[in-house]
């Protein structure tokens, strides 16, 4: 959107709303710098609904009469008419949604628009647009998260019987099931869930009705307001009300450990796609082609989810700093709080929407991981377990598996190729049944210990999982 145009140049005088004491226009730079519009035009449906519910509550206490409240609320639904369809002209000389739409209000019914204002400010208004706008948007996205947890629990029920190395530092560690690591994702995106809530709850005390910034003239109902508004509480410090924006760095705290999130994911999805790991193929809808390197398949998506996660911690990075040091209450700087707010609702909805796109279209590699997990020692724990069981202390089994695994390195063997009777020189407890011991599906199912990746288990966690996804 245009920040002004030729012909509201000539006539913004006339139209601010404040423009009463004023003998001079803006300059121009400080109207291209005051101007919101261009971004908080987003904020359109929560601002009507807002005016609709303050219009009901000046009728309710006598300001307003039935027909002036009926000639606002049926030219409030117009106006957003309009918005949707795109026919409204917003006006960057009026500088915000609530001016833009408040104006249209008074140039169509006169002066019943004039008095809708009565007992607000702009201050206690944009505090209920955001909250009203981050309620809506936190619905939108926690079925985003649900349907991506969702995904995950499916593919691990599919998936039980694969297993592949699990690691620490990188390195080949312990045999686990495919179910298990994507089920690791799930339950952090279900923390985010948790704090998504506790962003939406700190959403919920009606901050409408304190003025600019002392409490007003007028005998407000704002009881009215908070169940026409469907508030749970509503606040009770004007000059608290009017600057904060605790709830604002509430959400970007959200997206942004969600950002952390959704950045391990997809490095491990670009890393697993490497030919070197080939534990998954992306999908063609996913990954991109070479200009020049007529091979190459890149995982792209994957990579501009895991870069987006700068944007989402920059953002809450801005809106901290802009609040640092800010005396109270209302500042202007507090407008600096809506962009990084939308790039983050933003940002978070098509990296979710992506991430499940991605992740539902992969192919899993079965036979990579499988050949991954065989022939890394990945199972010289439960050897060394298998000894301590038979009455050898873990500290001395420890030291004999770490010999047999330096004489293999040393012969280029693994413990599938290394004759029994070499490994029984070791100890005189290696039995017949080692095999049982040294096979990755097998130590998979001795991990039985609660949270293990023991099938047993895994089928625990998807139910519990399913069951915490349903209650909230
Ligand atoms: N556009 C303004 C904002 O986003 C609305 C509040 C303006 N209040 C004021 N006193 N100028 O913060």
């Amino acid at each position: 959107m245009e920040n002004r145009t030729g012909k509201e140049k000539q006539s913004y005088k006339k139209s601010k709303l404040w423009g009463g004491r004023f003998k001079e226009e803006l300059s121009d730079s400080t109207e291209r710098i005051s101007s919101s519009i261009h971004f908080d035009y987003k904020l359109y449906r929560q601002d009507i609904r807002g005016t609709m519910a303050h219009a009901k509550m000046l009728q309710r206490i006598g300001i307003l009469s039935k027909e002036e409240l009926a000639a606002i609320v049926d030219e409030l639904r117009k106006i957003e008419g309009e918005i949707e369809k795109g026919d409204f002209d917003f006006r960057p000389s009026l500088e915000d949604i609530h001016m833009n739409v408040e104006s249209r209000l008074i140039e169509r019914i006169g002066d019943a628009g004039r008095k809708v204002h009565t007992g607000r400010s702009r201050n206690d208004q944009i505090a209920l647009d955001l909250r009203l706008y981050i309620r809506d948007e936190s619905e939108e996205i926690k079925l985003l998260l649900k349907n991506l947890i969702a995904l995950l629990v499916k593919l691990s029920s599919e998936y039980i019987d694969i297993t592949m190395p699990g690691y620490t530092h990188l390195q080949v560690a312990q045999p686990v099931r495919l179910s298990h690591h994507l089920l690791a994702h799930a339950w952090n995106i279900l923390r985010d869930i948790r704090r998504l809530n506790f962003t939406i709850d700190s959403c919920s005390d009606l901050p409408l009705g304190v003025g600019a910034l002392a409490g007003v003239n007028y005998d407000n109902d704002r009881e009215f307001l908070k169940m026409e508004l469907n508030f749970k509480n509503i606040t009770s410090n004007s000059m608290d009300t009017v600057s904060d924006r605790d709830f604002v760095l509430d959400f970007l705290y959200f997206s942004a450990v969600l950002g952390a999130h959704l950045s391990r994911f997809c490095e491990e999805l670009v890393l697993w796609s490497t030919s070197e790991f080939g534990f998954i193929t992306l999908s063609d809808k996913v990954t991109t082609g070479s200009s020049i390197m007529p091979q190459k398949r890149n995982p792209d998506l994957a990579e501009l989810i895991r870069g987006k996660s700068g944007r989402l911690y920059g953002n809450l990075m801005s809106l901290l700093t802009t609040l640092k040091g800010l005396p109270l209450t209302y500042n202007r700087d507090l407008q600096e709080d809506k962009e990084p707010l939308f790039d983050s609702v933003d940002t978070i909805k098509l990296s979710l929407e992506s991430m499940y796109e991605m992740v539902s279209t992969m192919r899993i590699e079965a036979g990579r991981m499988k050949r991954a997990v065989y022939t890394n020692f990945s199972t010289a724990t439960d050897l060394a377990d298998y000894l301590t069981k038979k009455g050898v202390p873990f500290r001395e089994s420890h030291e004999i598996v770490g010999n047999i695994v330096r004489l293999c390195e040393e012969k280029s063997l693994d413990f599938f190729n290394l004759p029994f009777e070499t490994i029984k020189k070791f100890s005189s407890h290696f039995g017949d049944d080692i095999m049982d011991i040294l096979n990755p599906e097998g130590s998979t199912d001795m991990k039985a210990s609660m949270g293990g990746t023991s099938p047993v288990e895994i089928r625990r966690q998807i139910e519990l999982i399913s069951k915490i996804i349903k209650e909230n």
